[in-house]
Order: structure tokens, then C-alpha cells, then sequence
């Protein structure tokens, strides 16, 4: 037999805990089993997000029916035999917890086949076997899990949406096919193929397969063999300009084990400090061989935790090996294709580019006008106009002149009186009334004008529709793609028609006229990945909002333009007449305003 029981003074030393979470750490579990049966193809089917059922079919090496009767028991595995297996593990599994685990809260049923034996098939119902025959198989292993926690009713309860449990099997699934392209991958959600990844011949791909090209042209590919020490490091980083707003997009693999790892986001972060503006992120996926006896991998009973022995040196090297494909890249990155700058994000910024506009703490922002301006005393006392113009209440006392040095001038006054001088930047508006000087984000600005249009647009139905003259073709990723599917209806219901296009492509058919064609892809791509970063449940009235302060961010004037004298009126105008016209969609302040008086101060003439 090949399966035994742990003794327990092994047994005792394996990280124990919570095996099973949600319906993705079950997948976790019988994938890694497939893998490590030495499967050739895994096939997992889902439905409704694994609440309903998982099933994971391979083609490994199947189990005898002994082993078959002895893989329910507790500490029960053919990884682990002698107590310093412990310390070099070679296996995703070693604790024999995995299926116990998952038998005792679910129904499930095994059936498999090893080379020169008979089949199995073994029912078990919340952990009592219920039947167990004879039937011949072809080689491999199936186990179908069917009503996860029906016998725990508090755990079943604190599972999430299908949309949000199915993109964490997507996750799941997606790791592994990254880090095993020789074998053949399929992830389907009741029976529609979410994932098809045959066997390919190394990671770059693979990478092509899941991702497509796109992503492909913005990693850098570099390798390093750390001679004596055993490490090596195989890496895919993204090129500069690449900014995503979560850590969605790094992948991790020590030894094809996936983990997270404090140290390794470190290295990443290190590596790219002086390169990506705080608040994102590069794309990496990582693989790194360590010898196996200088990791340990009994940390957590996740599994995907690790503790490296020399430490500080697999930090450096991850760091190192990422700078260095950095700086042996040459590939020049294209501006955007007309030269226009299509969003504030591509602007071609002297400074940071402000990287998400839903993060408040903006570098942009933060810079404020630098020192050049010698203005600091007055700076550090800005403050945001934060007024409520429509409840001002007036100061003058029936006397015609306003109150000169009244901290907060009046509404009607600001919007009478206000004098564009000019551009700070070309991204900042300088402008004076009759008592202090104005500066405003012209961006913001007009972000706040279209927001307030677009959504009296669409509350009186009338919202403005381009039909694109070529539908844009967009590749996601598979959980974003899960994530689109759930938000269709309401992109169509502002303006969006969004349709599948492939496995891994979609096609955008029309767009709001206020945007640039050229705007909606990135738009779109924004979006995802704000939702993607957000773990609650989508809400349905925020998602409105968001899509509007999206739309209206991507189709407003961006920072980095120049404005000619009527468009600078124009805009100060349109601002005044919103709701709001303090504050950008997203709640940044859009004027700031300085006081004469407090100029006057700072040139000690108060
Ligand atoms: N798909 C499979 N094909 C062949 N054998 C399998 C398969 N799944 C499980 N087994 C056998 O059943 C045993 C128990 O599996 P289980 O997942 O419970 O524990 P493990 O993989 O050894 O450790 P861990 O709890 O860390 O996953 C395995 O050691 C393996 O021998
Ligand atoms: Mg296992």
C-alpha cells in the first residue's frame, strides 16, 4: 500500500488549521493532487461558483483500491514517510488533510483507476462512506464535490456571490496552468469553458495562451541562475509604462508551489520604487527554484506560505534579477498612436502620471505647484473652497461692496467676477476675482461638468450614444472576464454594448458619444480593475457611479493640455453651474482658492 498514516510525531508537526474555506480552496486542494498524481490534463467543471459542484477529472496516476479506501483518513498521504521528509518537500501536498477535510463537509464521490488494477468508487456524505464498488476507469482520478458545507450551515452562509467564489476559482486555476505549461488545463463554469490552456511548450506560451499578446509585448523576460546556491530565479516583469491598480497581477511560484510572500512583494516593490508611482503595481509573474531543503513550506496549513532559509538572499536576488531585466530592456515604448494624449494616464507628464483616479492620494495632487513658485507661505495655507455656494449665506449687510477680506467669497461673485489669467502647466488654471486668486484643476473640473451631465442624461434617458465605426476588440484576463460578465447589463444600460468575442476577447460595439473612441478601451480596463481590487459584492447603485466618474474622468480635458482663453471661460463657467463644484467624482478638491489677505501676509504687508 502505498498510501499510510502519519505517525503522529509527524503528524503533530505540520501546520494544522482550516483546510477547506470556500469552494476555491477545494479546487486548490484536488488540483494540487492531480499534479502531484502526475496528470497530463486537469479538468475542473463548477457550477454555481462551486457552491453547487466541483469536479476535478486528470489523467495521473490514479489510486489502487486501497489507497482509494485510505485517502479519507486523517494524516493519511503517500507524500511524507520519514520524519525529515518535512524538511524537504517535494510534493504540493504532505499533510493528508486535504481530502478528510473536504469529505466531512460536502458530498463526495471518487472515482478512480491506478495502472493494472481495478476501479473504484467510494460515496462519502459529510464524512460517513455510503457505498463504495467496483468499476473499471480509464487511468485517473475524478472527485466531485456536490453541496459544499451543507452539514455547516454557518460556513455556507458566509459564502459569497457565484460571480465572486467563481473568480476565485478562476484565480486559483489560472496560477497553476502559468506555472505547468505542459499540462493541459480546462476550467469550465456549467459547462461554459472558462479556461483552455493545452500543452504548451514553456512559460512565455503559456503566458501568450492566458493572457494573449497584449500582455506578452509589456513583460520583460529574464532569467538568472544563482550558480552555488541553487536559486534560480525565471521572471516576466512589465516594462514601465505599465500601471495596474492591485496586486492582481503578480504571480509567485517558488519551486511551481504558489505562494505570497511578504518578502518577495518587497523585492518587487524595491525593485520598482523609483520607476511606478506609489499606489501601483507591476505585472509579475515569478518562478523561482530554491533547493528544497532551503524552503520550508509546513508554515500554514494554506500551503502558500514559505519560509526561506537564506532570506535576505532570495529577497535580493528577486529585486536584482528584476532590475536587471529592466535595464537590459531597450524596447522603446510607442506614445499614444495620434499623439493626442487620450487620458490623463498616458499624458506625456513631466512628473509621476497620476495613476488611478478613484485613489485619492493623487501624486498630482500631492505636488502641488513644487517650490519653483516661491509662494510656499501662501501654499501651505490653501485651502479647498469647500463651499456649499448655494446656502452661502452673504456677509455684505445690503452693502454692495463685498466683504474684501472675507475668508470665503460668495458664489455669484466668484462666477461674476472670475478672470482666467492662465495655465499653470497647462494643467492648472490661474485665475483671479476681486479679492484672491483661484487655482483649478482643469481636469477635475471638467470631470465634475460631465459627470453631472451624464448622469442627468441617463436619469432622463437620453443618454448620448456612438455607435464605434470598428468595435474594439479588448483581451482580459479570465477573472475579469467573470467580472464583465456580471456587470453587462448595467455597461448596457449606460451606453455600452459589450459582447464575447472569443475565448479571451470581447467586443465593444458602442460607447457614450462624450468619449473618445479611443478612450473606451482603457476606460473599460480601468474599471475591471478597480472592481477586481474591491472584495465586496458588487453594488449595483455604486457601480453606477463608478461608471460615470469613469466615463466622465476619461472623456474630460486632461492635465498636460493646453486651453486657449474661451475654453478656459467656458469651463469655469460650466463649473459653476454643477451641484458640486468643489469636489471631483472621485473627492479630490477641484479650486483652491488664496486669499488677498493671505497674500498679503506672506509679503508682510498685513
Ligand atoms: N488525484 C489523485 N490522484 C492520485 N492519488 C491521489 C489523488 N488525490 C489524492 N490522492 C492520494 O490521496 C492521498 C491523500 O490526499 P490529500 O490531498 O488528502 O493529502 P496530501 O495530498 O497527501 O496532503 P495535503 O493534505 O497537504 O494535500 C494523497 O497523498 C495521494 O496519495
Ligand atoms: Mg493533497
Amino acid at each position: 500500500m502505498k498510501i499510510r498514516i502519519l505517525p503522529d510525531d509527524i503528524a503533530n508537526r505540520i501546520a494544522a488549521g482550516e483546510v477547506v474555506e470556500r469552494p476555491a480552496s477545494v479546487v486548490k486542494e484536488l488540483v494540487e493532487n492531480a499534479l502531484d498524481a502526475g496528470a497530463r490534463k486537469i479538468t475542473v467543471d463548477v457550477e454555481e461558483g462551486g457552491r453547487k459542484r466541483i469536479q476535478v477529472t486528470d489523467d495521473g496516476e490514479g489510486m489502487t483500491p486501497e489507497d482509494a479506501r485510505a485517502c479519507f483518513g486523517r494524516h493519511a498521504t503517500s507524500k511524507l514517510y520519514e520524519p525529515d521528509d518535512l524538511f524537504a518537500i517535494k510534493t504540493l501536498g504532505f499533510r493528508g488533510e486535504a481530502l478528510p477535510s473536504i469529505a466531512s463537509v460536502s458530498h463526495l464521490v471518487l472515482e478512480t483507476q491506478a495502472e493494472a488494477s481495478a476501479g473504484t468508487v467510494i460515496e462519502i456524505a459529510g464524512g460517513r462512506v455510503v457505498s463504495e464498488r467496483e468499476q473499471a476507469f480509464p487511468r485517473g482520478t475524478e472527485i466531485t464535490v456536490d453541496d459544499l458545507f451543507f452539514n455547516v450551515p454557518a460556513r455556507r452562509k458566509f459564502l459569497r456571490s457565484e460571480s465572486y467564489e467563481l473568480s476565485q476559482i478562476t484565480t486559483y486555476c489560472t496560477h497553476y496552468a502559468l506555472a505547468f505549461p505542459e499540462i493541459h488545463f480546462v476550467l469550465r463554469s456549467a459547462g461554459f469553458e472558462i479556461l483552455a490552456a493545452p500543452v504548451t511548450t514553456g512559460f512565455r506560451d503559456r503566458i501568450f495562451q492566458i493572457f494573449g499578446k497584449d500582455l506578452l509585448d509589456q513583460l520583460v523576460e529574464y532569467q538568472k541562475d544563482y550558480g552555488r546556491s541553487g536559486v534560480k530565479v525565471h521572471l516576466f516583469t512589465s516594462r514601465p509604462h505599465v500601471q495596474k491598480y492591485n496586486r492582481n497581477s503578480m504571480f509567485f511560484f517558488i519551486n511551481r508551489r504558489l505562494v505570497r510572500d511578504k518578502i518577495i512583494l518587497h523585492a518587487i516593490s524595491e525593485a520598482y520604487r523609483n520607476i511606478l508611482p506609489a499606489g501601483t503595481f507591476p505585472v509579475v509573474i515569478l518562478f523561482v527554484s530554491i533547493p528544497y531543503e532551503d524552503v520550508d513550506v509546513n508554515v500554514h496549513p494554506a500551503k502558500t506560505e514559505v519560509r526561506f532559509k537564506h532570506q535576505s538572499f532570495v529577497h535580493d536576488a528577486i529585486r536584482d534579477a528584476i532590475l536587471s531585466g529592466l535595464t537590459q530592456d531597450k524596447t522603446i515604448v510607442p506614445m499614444e498612436s495620434d499623439g493626442v494624449p487620450t487620458s490623463p494616464f498616458t499624458a506625456p507628464a513631466p512628473q509621476p502620471r497620476i495613476p488611478d483616479s478613484w485613489v485619492s492620494d493623487d501624486p498630482i495632487a500631492r505636488e502641488s505647484f513644487a517650490l519653483e513658485l516661491g509662494m510656499r507661505a501662501v501654499m501651505d495655507q490653501a485651502i479647498p473652497l469647500g463651499l456649499n455656494f448655494r446656502a452661502s449665506e452673504t456677509k455684505t449687510d445690503g452693502c454692495e461692496e463685498p466683504a474684501e477680506f472675507s475668508a470665503y467669497p460668495e458664489f455669484d461673485r466668484v462666477r461674476q467676477e472670475v478672470q482666467p489669467l492662465g495655465q499653470l502647466r497647462d494643467s492648472f488654471i490661474v485665475a483671479v476675482d476681486s479679492s484672491g486668486l483661484i487655482v483649478i484643476d482643469q481636469h477635475v473640473a471638467h470631470e465634475r461638468v460631465l459627470f453631472e451631465t451624464y448622469l442627468r442624461q441617463k436619469l432622463a434617458g437620453k443618454l448620448d450614444i456612438q455607435r464605434l465605426l470598428m468595435p474594439i476588440i479588448v483581451q482580459l484576463p479570465p477573472r475579469q472576464l467573470v467580472i464583465l460578465d456580471s456587470i453587462i447589463p448595467e455597461l448596457a444600460r449606460n451606453g455600452f454594448e459589450v459582447e464575447p468575442f472569443g475565448p479571451k476577447t470581447i467586443a465593444i460595439k458602442t460607447a457614450p458619444a462624450m468619449l473618445k473612441a479611443s478612450a473606451v478601451e482603457k476606460l473599460l480596463v480601468e474599471l475591471l480593475d478597480g472592481l477586481e481590487r474591491e472584495t465586496q459584492v458588487i453594488n449595483i447603485e455604486a457601480l453606477k457611479k463608478k461608471i460615470a466618474a469613469t466615463v466622465s474622468c476619461h472623456a474630460a480635458i486632461k492635465i498636460n493640455t493646453p486651453l486657449e482663453e474661451t475654453k478656459m471661460r467656458w469651463l469655469i463657467t460650466e463649473l459653476m453651474k454643477t451641484d458640486v463644484p468643489t469636489v471631483c467624482p472621485h473627492g479630490r478638491p477641484i479650486i483652491l482658492r488664496y486669499d488677498l489677505r493671505e497674500i498679503q501676509k506672506a509679503f508682510k504687508r498685513a
